[in-house]
């Protein structure tokens, strides 16, 4: 760095950073420290800390001190905020070094090159040669503030247009060959305009400095889009198009969207959606997904509403699910077929496309529809969507979250199951054609209906499922479906679900760590209620000396009992997955299945709850 380590070290000491950083966010004192409200991302709850040499977001990650904190929050340069704070506290910054200063005017250049450029090209859109793509421009609806805010530009007819207005400002083409702005010549001729002929779009970094352009041909043309090469200021990976404008607009308030293209910014923010950003004509990257979640916990992607843009959507899906967690989520917002935002908002004004950030799904649902969407209502396409669905759920590294995936992806299953049951009664349709391959052999479930009166009876048989998985988690990968699917009284619903949270996490499922937990949670007494020997004791089966095969034997009786139906279902689930993989747990589940079906059509052990 130009300037001596030990003046900074000073400038460090003298500054207090409580001060510097209360002028722009609300601090609370919280102990020794301070906290607050983090001005870098959108929170709600402060998990912004300022130490005496430090500060720290726990929610984002940013950190940094008194210098980085001024040059982030004020969209400075290091110099600027070092002679700002230096001001401050009554320092004087020392002159640099000769070497010093080279190395900073190097550091520099390229982006003055850059800015020089921006100015350059906005100069040429207002002369009377740029007429042409001004009046394109205005044509595609923007203001003359809107030109202005993003620094929109003509690159002038010819080549070498660039060249001759920066060397008039002492710049010389080598520079202009590193900025991106020419490109190098074949075979040892001079080097030649990358853009000519064009509207000037400026890209900059995430303070606003220009990094690159890209340029459109006036109507229609190819390549409809040039973009700038990498450079050593401008890489396109870590860049989003409009950022340095959003995250203005996001630390007011405004919704963080990543749309296609440069048009589609900047007729968003002219629209009053300040928050859109967009990728520069590429896959959203990582980095880019990062930047999104500094502005926002759930930016919404938006997606053209065609086969492209669903593929384009569960490639960002597939992309974001390992880095998601809980202050890290994704919406999917879908245009209508055939539009973009941009033209969406010229149609039909700011509602257009409020109503589609409206209709923005979270993402565990975007990627049920997206898998879902055509699936056959056959057994085995049910069972290659739940596949597909959990391995969905296993891509998301963060736990808890992952839970919850699966959890929604269980509930969606299991309406969907609802649905194709209503429209094949509706339809009067046979339920061979729902129940795959292997239905039209089975015979109908005929199982005695409950008689009224008897639903002690059947909130014992509640109980008798839940205390079995109490004294037998082992089983849980086994019933874990049908579990999830019963219904049960609120106490043992609060029990249920607090056991497959747990079976989700834990390292073993064994009936000491399982009983802990749910002491852990509060369940303590419902889960002694559930094994209570009161109002009528537990069959055998829920015994903690039981065998684990009587214990399954004995769950999948109860269960049968409960809900027909879905027992009827495990039973072709199994028969199918015995189909597909024949392997040894796989038979041993059909048999225990179909023998438990075949034993209560018998009606084997009559009405009792008792196998
Ligand atoms: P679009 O063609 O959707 O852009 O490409 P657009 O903004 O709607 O273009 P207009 O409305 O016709 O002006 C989306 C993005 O893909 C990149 C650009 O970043 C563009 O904004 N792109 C597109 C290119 O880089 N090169 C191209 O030839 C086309
Ligand atoms: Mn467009």
């Amino acid at each position: 760095m130009a300037l001596p380590a030990a003046f900074l070290d000073e400038l460090r000491a003298r500054t207090p950073l409580a001060t510097v950083v209360g002028r722009r966010v609300k601090l609370a004192r919280s102990g020794r420290n301070w906290k607050g409200c983090c001005p870098f991302h959108n929170e709600k709850t402060p998990s912004f800390y300022v130490y005496d040499n430090g500060y720290h977001c726990f929610g984002c990650g940013q950190h940094g001190d008194a210098i980085s904190f001024v040059m982030q929050a004020q969209g400075m340069g290091f110099m600027e905020a070092v002679e700002l704070l230096a001001g401050e506290a009554g320092l004087e910054v020392p002159k640099p070094t000769p070497a010093a200063a080279e190395a900073e005017r190097l550091r520099h250049s390229l982006q003055d090159v850059l800015a020089a450029a921006e100015a350059a090209y906005a100069r040429r859109l207002h002369l009377p040669e740029g007429a042409r793509a001004l009046a394109y421009l205005r044509g595609r609806g923007l203001t003359e503030a809107t030109i202005a805010r993003f620094g929109l530009g003509w690159s002038g007819e010819t080549r070498g247009a660039i060249a001759a207005d920066l060397a008039r400002e002492g710049i010389a083409p080598a520079l202009l060959l590193e900025a991106g702005l020419l490109r190098p010549g074949d075979e040892g001729r001079a080097p030649y305009d990358l853009f000519y002929n064009r509207v000037m779009f400026p890209i900059r970094d995430r303070r606003g400095r220009v990094i690159s352009f890209g340029g459109r041909i006036l109507g229609d043309g190819q390549p409809k889009y040039v973009n700038g090469p990498e450079t050593p200021v401008f890489s396109k990976r870590r860049t989003l198009f409009g950022l340095d404008l959003a995250r203005e607009a996001a630390r007011n308030g405004a919704a963080v969207v990543a749309v296609e293209g440069y048009m589609d910014v900047i007729a968003l923010h002219q629209a009053g959606f300040g928050g859109a950003v967009a990728p520069l004509g590429t896959a959203l990257s990582e980095e880019q997904l990062e930047e999104l979640w500094r502005l926002s916990p759930a930016p919404v992607l938006c997606f053209d509403g065609d086969a492209a843009g669903a593929r384009a959507a569960a490639r960002a899906a597939e992309l974001a699910l390992p880095m998601l967690g809980a202050e890290r989520s994704l919406r999917l917002a879908t245009l209508p077929a055939g539009e973009d935002p941009d033209m969406l908002v010229r149609r039909q004004g700011p509602p257009g496309f409020q109503g589609v950030l409206e209709a923005a799904r979270p993402l565990a649902e975007a990627l049920y529809d997206l898998l879902a969407e055509g699936v056959a209502p056959t057994v085995e396409a049910r069972a290659g969507l739940a596949r597909r669905l959990e391995a969905v759920a296993d891509r998301v590294a963060d736990k808890p979250l992952a839970w919850e995936f699966r959890r929604y992806f269980r509930d969606r299953m299991r309406a969907r199951r609802r649905e194709g049951a209503t429209w094949s009664a509706r339809a009067g349709r046979p339920t061979g054609q729902f129940g795959g391959t292997f239905a039209p052999l089975r015979p109908p479930l005929r199982i005695r209906r409950v008689p009224p009166g008897a639903a002690p009876a059947a909130a014992e048989r509640g109980r008798a499922l839940v205390a079995i998985l109490l004294h037998h988690p082992g089983l849980l990968p086994d019933v874990e479906e049908a579990f999830a699917s019963l219904d049960l009284a609120a106490d043992l619903a609060r029990l249920r679900d607090a056991i497959l949270q747990w079976s989700q996490t834990a390292q073993m499922l064994d009936s000491a760590g399982l009983m802990s937990h749910l002491n852990g949670s509060g369940l303590a007494a419902e889960a002694a209620q559930a094994l209570s020997a009161v109002p009528v004791p537990l069959p055998g089966c829920a015994a903690a000396d039981a065998m684990p095969a009587e214990a399954g034997a004995g769950w999948w009786h109860f269960f049968g009992l409960m809900n027909p139906e879905r027992l009827d279902e495990e039973v072709e689930a199994a028969r199918t997955a015995f189909a597909l993989q024949a392997d040894e747990a796989a038979q041993r589940r059909l048999i225990l299945l179909t023998a438990t079906r075949a034993a209560l059509l018998r009606g084997e052990a009559g009405e009792t709850d008792d196998p």
